[in-house]
């Protein structure tokens, strides 16, 4: 049996509970309604048309944080589709609150593990990209354990793409990224779409944490593969 799809996978976070603002609170409460994806084991796959009333091609973004840079990309492309994963309750707030004060209305947004959420919402070859950005790095090595990017989890990630689709990566660690390139690299069902790290495409806009970063001469690693099934 598939492990992950039984519940008893090393979680990628700890869950810190509090702190959420009253404006993050309230954004929840009444835009998590309108925005949101309640996440349902029993319910099935989910279907994309149904959830934005149209079809387009989709993106699933795991661990969008507070959300700024979902919402730019969702404004770069009108066209797309976005489902967007995160367990941290101040960041959901954020990003209902981003995307009422933007009128966005390309992005639904799941507050659960991307672990289940991929297991049980997601139909196999539906999503045209998968973004994760700044993953957790858990640098200490005995969490090594608790990274999101190892072989089951992208082996998964890549059932769930249509053929051509890509996932694209990016981190500021250096050991981490050597390891998503070893990962992607060694799942058949992925290509790099350049000899090893890519440059940082247009559309993923630098944050301030990265620009800060890369003035104090500390590098970050993007890495696209795309899916070809043939
Ligand atoms: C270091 S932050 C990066 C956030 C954002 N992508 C950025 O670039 O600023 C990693 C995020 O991933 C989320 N995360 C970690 N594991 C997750 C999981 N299994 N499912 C959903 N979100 C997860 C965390 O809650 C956190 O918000």
């Amino acid at each position: 049996m598939n492990p992950l799809s039984i519940g008893q996978h090393v979680r990628s976070y700890v869950l810190r509970q509090g702190r959420l603002s009253p404006g993050q609170q309230r954004a929840i409460d009444q835009l998590y309604p309108l925005w949101g994806i309640v996440f349902n084991a029993r319910q099935g796959p989910l279907s994309f048309e149904e959830l934005f009333n149209r079809r387009a091609p989709t993106i699933l973004e795991i661990g969008f944080g507070m959300g700024e840079p979902t919402i730019e990309i969702a404004k770069t492309f009108p066209e797309k589709n976005f489902i967007v994963v995160d367990v941290h309750g101040p960041g959901v707030g954020n990003i209902l609150k981003l995307i009422d004060q933007e009128q966005i209305t390309n992005v639904r947004v799941l507050r659960h593990d991307a672990v289940e959420v991929i297991t049980h919402l997601i139909p196999f070859s539906s999503l045209t990209g998968i973004h994760i950005f700044f993953p957790d790095p858990w640098p200490k090595a005995r969490h090594h354990k608790r990274r999101l990017i190892q072989k089951p989890f992208i082996d998964q990630l890549a059932q769930h793409l249509e053929n051509k689709g890509y996932i694209h990566l990016a981190t500021d660690w250096q050991d981490y990224a050597e390891q998503m390139l070893k990962v992607l690299s060694h799942c058949t069902a992925l290509t790099n779409t350049v000899s090893d790290f890519s440059a940082r495409p247009y559309y993923r806009p630098l944050t301030k944490f990265e620009n800060r970063g890369l003035k104090l001469g500390h590098s970050v690693w993007d890495l696209i593969f795309v899916k070809e099934t043939e």
